[in-house]
């Protein structure tokens, strides 16, 4: 069955909404769990699709699941393929995780290449180059990566040309169970990542320089680990999300269940448009703003200012009172968004990864499609002020990535329904 969102305009938000767990570590968390001796159950875990497709992932490799509410535990003592096969993996890139848990544990695996993705090439070489200095060989065949490491991995230095969260979170995975010590240099610093590396070393594992671009992994010579239940983090994405519609409608609202520190770059950039927080040891409450004031925003990897929060950003400067310029550093095709915030009287030129995005826009109501995750967000913001009822199609999209969005939007006042097609 196909929906979309019907969302009429106009309406002050109020309230406040509780923020899921973070799909993003959700996702190496189950990943993760390929390299354990026991089942562990994973608590917080958003109800989104992509947790579901990676899930799946791991029940089709032979592992056994069980779920209650938003916990899902996982034994994946069962496992007996280590073929990710192109079915699954082609409907979430982030299936690619799997690699380098699956090589560790079984000496081989079959992973089907991700596909091209909406938001440009997005290659997985810097993962493959560093299995290979790990000791794996690499073949590229009818569209799988097919790696072997019959001794096991090995302990090596690796320098990622690019800092990969995905990559870095493969690597941090296979170096646990590798034969000696790996170093790790220009790693991800993302939350997300540190609570992978959290995990592991409640597991046993001994990695150093947690939260830093270097990691030391003291790997375990193949022996399984003795994993524990764990709370996934908030989604600051998500977070960030709602904050970007408390600005645009100009309202008060506060979201709970969630991280500050970790949200600190968005909280920064809105206080530079003019507004102001409260906030709590998990909570923080948005203010209104006298006015909005336009902004420039250059994304960066964390504790940079978030490229999965480029769109939400450019929705709301269209309502700030003079033109922001937007630079996107990280994606070379993440501006998908831009033609149909233009369809909704948008003006935003775009020129190469830059674009200047006028303010003072009035906003008016159209039909527009969802082209990724987080560019149907942006949509969603810039209908919460549009004139009229716009109709946001394919939100598929969304449903990957936002728990219950309809309902959690409808809770803080705003007139939001999901139609049938
Ligand atoms: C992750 C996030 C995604 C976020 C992105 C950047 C997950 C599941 N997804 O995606 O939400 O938008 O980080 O913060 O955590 N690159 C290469 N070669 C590689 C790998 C990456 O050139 O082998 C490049 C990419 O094309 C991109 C940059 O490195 O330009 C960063 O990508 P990366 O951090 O790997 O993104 P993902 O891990 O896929």
């Amino acid at each position: 069955m196909l929906y979309y969102l019907s969302i009429k305009g106009g309406q002050k938000l109020k309230g406040s909404v509780s923020i899921s767990g973070a799909k993003n570590s959700a996702l190496p968390l189950l990943a993760s769990t390929l390299l354990s001796k026991n089942k562990i159950t994973l608590s917080n875990m958003p109800n989104v699709v992509d947790v579901k497709t990676l899930t799946k992932l791991l029940e089709n490799l032979g592992a056994t699941k069980s779920s209650e509410g938003n916990s899902v535990s996982i034994d994946t003592t069962t496992v007996d393929s280590a073929c990710a096969n192109y079915d699954i993996v082609r409907k979430m890139r982030a299936s690619i995780l799997t690699l380098g848990p699956l090589l560790a544990r079984f000496g081989h695996c079959e992973v089907s290449m991700p596909g091209g993705c909406a938001i440009g090439q997005r290659p997985i070489d810097l993962h493959l180059k560093a299995l290979e200095l790990m000791g794996a060989k690499i073949e590229l065949k009818q569209g799988y990566v097919v790696a072997k490491a019959p001794e096991g991995l090995k302990g090596a230095t690796i320098i990622f040309d690019k800092v990969t969260v995905t990559g870095s979170e493969n690597i941090i995975m296979a170096a646990s169970l590798a034969n000696g010590v790996t170093k790790l240099v220009n790693i991800a610093k993302e939350p997300e990542v540190v609570q992978l590396c959290e995990v592991l070393m409640e597991a046993g594992v001994s990695i150093e320089g947690v939260g830093t671009a270097n990691l030391s992994i003291v790997g375990s010579y193949g022996e399984l680990l003795d994993m524990k239940d764990v709370k996934v983090i908030p989604d600051r994405i998500e977070a960030g999300t709602y904050l970007c519609a408390g600005a645009i409608t100009n309202s008060k609202i506060t979201i709970t269940n969630v991280i500050p520190k970790h949200l600190e770059s968005i909280t920064l950039k809105l206080r530079q448009m003019g507004f102001d927080f409260e906030i709590g040891e998990n909570s923080i409450t948005i203010l209104p703003a006298g006015k909005i004031k336009a902004c420039d925003i250059e994304t960066s990897e964390y504790p940079g200012f978030p490229t999965d929060m480029q769109a939400q950003f450019m929705a709301l400067c269209t309502q700030a009172n003079d033109t922001s310029i937007i630079d996107e550093r990280l994606f070379e095709n993440r501006f998908m968004h831009v033609s149909e915030l233009v369809r909704m009287g948008a003006n935003i030129k775009l020129k190469g990864h830059s674009a200047t995005v006028g303010g003072n826009t009035d906003l008016i109501s159209a039909d527009v499609m969802a082209t990724d995750l987080r560019a149907s967000s942006a949509l969603i913001l810039a209908a919460l002020v549009a004139k009229g009822t716009t109709k946001v199609h394919r939100i598929y999209h969304l449903d990957r990535g936002y728990e219950n969005l309809e309902g959690k939007f409808s809770a803080l006042g705003a007139n939001i329904e999901r139609l049938e097609e």
